[in-house]
């Protein structure tokens, strides 16, 4: 018997985004199901729905759409503004399956005509968006972890948006996040907006928990609008 999870409430509404979320299982393109995991977490579904609604992009990127978790919130709040357009990139090595699936569920939601898939790593596809001339309202980082790639995502979204655009860093109490936006800080101009959602310093630990309280690094997204354009002189570096 599937053990059913209780989503948060005012999910997005889209069916397959609550039954994906709620069974914490994915139907893959072969028949066979996965456990999902890794996923963009209920509650910041519900807050990036909410906030797209408040701030209808034009254009939105996505960087690491796995099962199509968040693609599905972004997607539907895009769907209820009647406008604008989300591009999904993630290489998928290695996961055929994973990538069928997450497009069959947008499909299933009506929503592929808002879609566009990169399916490259976004170290070459940013530059590549960059060449075609697009400019994103909106960018979700949630690809590779890792510090230099969390970076790179940042150095050419921050590259890409408008004064007024926003960037959300998911994981964002990853030590290598966390750096990314000390970075931005330090090196930018943007604002943290409150999009509702609950601080957390959770940790394995009480030492950790201390420790990042200590560092104020907590999780899970955090959005940061860019106020000016304003980048320090090639001279300039504060230890971040
Ligand atoms: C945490 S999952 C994304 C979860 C997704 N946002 C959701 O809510 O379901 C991270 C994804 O990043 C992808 N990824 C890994 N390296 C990447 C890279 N260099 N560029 C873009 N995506 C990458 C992985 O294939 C994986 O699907």
């Amino acid at each position: 018997m599937p053990v059913l999870h209780a989503p948060p409430r005012d999910l997005p509404p889209n069916e397959t985004l609550r039954r994906i979320l709620t069974s914490r299982t994915v139907i893959l393109a072969d028949g066979t199901s996965n456990e999902l995991h890794s996923e963009t977490s209920g509650e910041e579904c519900v807050a990036m729905y909410r906030f797209l609604k408040d701030n209808p992009p034009k254009i939105a990127i996505e960087i690491g759409m796995a099962y199509g978790v968040s693609s599905l919130a972004i997607l539907t709040a895009l769907e209820e503004n009647q406008c604008g357009q989300l591009i999904s990139i993630d290489p998928y090595f290695g996961f055929e399956q994973i990538r069928l699936s997450a497009l069959k569920a947008i499909h299933d939601s009506g929503l592929s005509e808002r879609h566009r898939h990169l399916q490259m790593v976004s170290e070459t596809a940013l530059p590549q968006l960059i060449s075609e001339g697009v400019t994103p309202d909106f960018v979700y980082i949630d690809g590779h972890h890792g510090f230099d790639h969390a970076f790179v995502d940042f150095f050419f979204a921050d590259r890409m948006i408008p004064v007024g655009g926003t960037i959300a860093f998911d994981d964002s109490q990853w030590r290598s996040v966390h750096r990314v936006i000390r970075y931005l800080r330090n090196h930018r101009h943007y604002e943290e907006l409150n999009v509702g959602l609950q601080k957390s310093f959770q940790s394995a630990n009480l030492v950790n928990n201390v420790y990042k309280r200590i560092q104020n690094r907590f999780g899970p997204s955090r959005y940061f609008r860019k106020t000016d354009d304003w980048k320090p002189p090639s001279s300039f570096y504060r230890n971040f």
